[in-house]
C-alpha cells in the first residue's frame, strides 16, 4: 500500500467513514474501497452502513441515493463534477412535461436519474432488477419507462409490456462496435460476448450473456469459457480479472479507435487524490432539500421493498 492509501486508510479510521466504490472505478480506488459493487448493492449498503460518513467513489446520481437513502450521513462525493450522461439526458423539467402529457401511466425509472427526476416517478429500477421491476406491475399496466433507450427497449423485449420509452443513452454503452466484437469472436474461438443492457440491440443480439455488472461479474466466475470479450465500462475487468486469473478478459472496442469511449469519463473523474481530499476536508458533500429527499426516496424504496421480496437483494 502507498503512502496515499496509508493515509486515506488512517482518515478514514479517524472519521469513522465507509469507502464505496462501483465497478467502473479505477483499480486502485476499488482496492482501497470496504465495498465495492453495483448500483444496486451500493444503494443498499448505503442504507443500512452504521458508518458516520459514506465517501461514494462513483458518480453523482449514486452519491445523491446514499444520502436519501440514509439522510442521517454525511455523503461525501469525491469528484463533483462527475455525472452521468444519462441523467443528462433526461431534464427533470422536460421528463415532468412528458409525465404529465401521458396521464395513467406508471413511471419507472433507471437509477441512472437526478433526484427530480426520481422524485417524478413511481418507482426506481437499476440493471440488476429492471425487468423484474416491470414484471412485478399487472400485465395491463401503461408504463413510462426513461432515460434509457437500449435498457427500456431490452426490457419490452422480455416482458412485452406497453411502454413508452424516454430517448436516452450513456455515452460508453452507445459507443461499441459491432463489427470489431465480431472481429474478435472470430479472432477468439469460443470467446463470449458479456454485454450490458444499455448496449444497443445490434450488441446485445451478438451477446452470450446480458447483465447488469453484478451479473456480468457473476456469470464470468461460474462459466466455463475461457475467455470473454466485455461490453461495458472497461473497470469491471479488475474484478473479473481478480475473480478468475486464470481467464482472459477483453475490453470490447468502441467505433473509435483513437478515443478511450469504453472509459466512463465522468466515473473515471475520482482518484486516490480526490478521496484523501474529501476525507480531509469532509467535502464536497451531497447536501439535499428534505421535501425532494422525501419525495425521491419513496421509489427509491419501492425498487428496494420489491427487490426484497422477489430476493434480488
Ligand atoms: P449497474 O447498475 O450495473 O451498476 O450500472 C450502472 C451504470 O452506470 C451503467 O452504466
Ligand atoms: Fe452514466 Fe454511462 Fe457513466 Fe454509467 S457508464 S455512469 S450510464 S455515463
Amino acid at each position: 500500500m502507498n503512502d496515499l492509501m496509508n493515509k486515506i486508510k488512517r482518515l478514514q479510521g479517524e472519521k469513522r467513514a465507509v469507502i464505496m466504490a462501483h465497478y467502473y472505478q479505477e483499480p486502485d480506488i476499488q482496492d482501497i474501497a470496504d465495498f465495492v459493487g453495483d448500483s444496486l448493492a451500493l444503494a443498499q449498503k448505503a442504507m443500512t452502513t452504521t458508518a458516520d460518513i459514506i465517501v461514494l467513489a462513483g458518480v453523482h446520481f449514486m452519491a445523491e441515493t446514499a444520502k436519501i437513502l440514509n439522510p442521517s450521513k454525511k455523503v461525501l462525493l469525491p469528484a463533483p463534477d462527475a455525472g452521468c450522461s444519462l441523467a443528462d439526458s433526461c431534464p427533470a423539467d422536460v421528463f415532468g412535461a412528458f409525465v404529465k402529457a401521458h396521464p395513467g401511466h406508471t413511471v419507472v425509472s433507471y437509477v441512472n436519474t437526478t433526484a427530480a427526476v426520481k422524485a417524478l416517478t413511481d418507482i426506481v429500477c437499476t440493471s440488476s432488477n429492471a425487468v423484474q421491476i416491470v414484471e412485478s406491475l399487472p400485465e395491463n399496466e401503461k408504463i413510462i419507462f426513461g432515460p434509457d433507450r437500449n435498457l427500456g427497449n431490452y426490457i419490452r423485449s422480455i416482458t412485452h409490456r406497453d411502454m413508452l420509452i424516454w430517448d436516452g443513452a450513456c455515452h460508453v454503452h452507445e459507443e461499441f462496435s459491432l463489427e470489431k466484437i465480431l472481429e474478435l469472436k472470430k479472432q477468439n474461438p469460443g470467446a463470449k460476448v458479456l454485454a450490458h443492457p444499455e448496449c444497443p440491440k445490434p450488441i446485445l443480439i451478438v451477446s452470450d450473456h446480458i447483465g447488469s455488472t453484478a451479473a456480468l461479474l457473476s456469470f464470468s466466475k461460474t462459466d466455463n469459457a475461457r475467455t470473454y470479450i466485455v461490453a461495458t465500462e472497461s473497470g469491471i475487468l479488475h474484478q473479473m480479472q481478480k475473480a478468475s486469473p486464470e481467464k482472459t478478459f477483453i475490453p470490447a472496442p468502441p467505433k473509435d479507435s483513437t478515443c478511450a469511449c469504453n472509459n466512463c469519463r465522468y466515473m473515471k473523474l475520482v482518484t486516490l487524490r480526490k478521496i484523501h481530499d474529501c476525507l480531509e476536508n469532509e467535502s464536497p458533500e451531497i447536501i439535499l432539500d428534505e421535501e425532494l429527499c422525501d419525495n425521491a426516496g419513496r421509489s427509491i424504496r419501492r425498487m428496494i421493498d420489491i427487490s426484497k421480496k422477489l430476493k434480488i437483494i
